[in-house]
């Protein structure tokens, strides 16, 4: 009896010692990726136009694609702040914060490749949906960033627990160092013509990231966050044929679904939607509407 209680103990120290190390293992490996310095070359250089018109369109495509995580003003916000995780927050984007150091390649590096300045990979920052965004948008944005007035605003560094660094290495948020997963030598390609067309809304579909939430194939997803609910479907498969683009609009525009659903901002992002312009939201839905009809997805968390 005491024997096997003897080899008992030393099979769970063994055991506890096995996961420690494994532990260690991973948060290390976590650490190695995090810190990682990457040297990253845009394609080619962007042209910044200054003319009024440009800024103004900057505007609509920053408050539709940046200002959910930046805030309003784009002086930034604590954007993820988890005690037994971390503080991950969205710096201050006006000529006030970080920025004010930027060339125009370094912006054109942070949106589209995922690094800041110092070629650290970003977090969070969807740079993977943001590769895709068209040279002529890039630079509207960066144009309309550069004239904002200077917020004094400072935010603190990004801070990862152990815990965080084990879990993002066993990839439980999803992809969220950008720049390992981009092809930085891939020019992106010119944004399709502007119209009410299933081109032109798979365009906003993809800078606009609703596959992280909806599912690779847009019939349902989740959401890294643990918080968040799912992602319905938005396939013909979904309730959204029903709806009709007028009620699609209106969702956008209200955050109240034609059910009388009220969409949680904090896990719907209906008020950046609701930015764009109703042929925008008009082509998203048409780009919606000309997929598959399919099954929503089972997720299992
Ligand atoms: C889903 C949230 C999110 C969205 C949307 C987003 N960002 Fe970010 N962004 C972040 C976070 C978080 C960081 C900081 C990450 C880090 O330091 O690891 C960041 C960092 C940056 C930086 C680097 C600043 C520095 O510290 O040097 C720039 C530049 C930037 N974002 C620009 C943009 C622009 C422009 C847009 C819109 C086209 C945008 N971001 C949209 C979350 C977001
Ligand atoms: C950050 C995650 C996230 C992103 C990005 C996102 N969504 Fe959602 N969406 C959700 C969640 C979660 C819900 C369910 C919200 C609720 O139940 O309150 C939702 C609900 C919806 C609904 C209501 C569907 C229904 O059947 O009730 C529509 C429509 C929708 N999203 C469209 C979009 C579109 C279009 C995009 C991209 C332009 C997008 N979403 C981007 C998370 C997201």
């Amino acid at each position: 009896m005491k024997k096997a209680l003897k080899w008992g103990g030393i099979a769970l120290l063994a055991l506890f010692l096995v996961a420690a190390v494994t532990a260690l293992s991973l948060a290390g490996t976590a650490k190695k990726r995090l810190a990682k310095k990457y040297d990253v070359t845009p394609p080619a250089a962007l042209a910044i136009p200054s003319d009024s018109t440009s800024i103004a369109e900057g505007k609509k495509w920053a408050d539709a694609l940046c200002s959910g995580c930046h805030g309003a003003d784009m002086a930034g916000t604590r954007f993820f702040d988890v005690p037994d995780l971390g503080l991950i927050c969205a710096p201050n984007l006006t000529p006030g914060g970080p920025t004010k150091t930027y060339t125009d390649l370094d912006w054109d590096r942070a949106i589209r490749h995922g690094v800041n300045k110092d070629g650290r990979g970003l977090l969070i920052m969807p740079a993977k949906d943001f590769q895709y965004m068209s040279d002529e948008h890039t630079a509207q944005i960066i144009a309309y960033l550069k004239t904002l007035p200077a917020a004094e605003q400072n935010w603190p560094a990004v801070k990862t627990t152990f815990l965080c660094d084990i879990l993002f290495q066993t990839g439980a948020f999803g992809d969220a160092l950008n720049v390992e997963t981009i092809d930085h030598a891939r020019p992106a390609p010119p944004a399709p013509q502007r119209a009410v067309s299933p081109e032109y809304g798979a365009y906003l579909v993809t800078l606009s990231g609703c596959r992280s939430c909806h599912g690779a194939q847009l019939n349902g997803g989740k959401d890294p966050n643990p918080e968040a609910p799912m992602g319905p479907n938005l396939t013909p498969g979904g309730s959204l044929p029903a709806w009709t683009a007028d009620g699609f609009l209106k969702t956008m525009r209200t955050g109240v679904t034609p059910y009388g659903k009220e969409l949680n901002p904090k896990f719907m992002p209906w008020k950046n939607v609701g930015y764009l312009a109703d042929d925008q939201i008009q082509a998203i839905y048409a780009y919606l509407m000309a997929q598959p009809k399919l099954e929503t997805a089972v997720i299992k968390k």
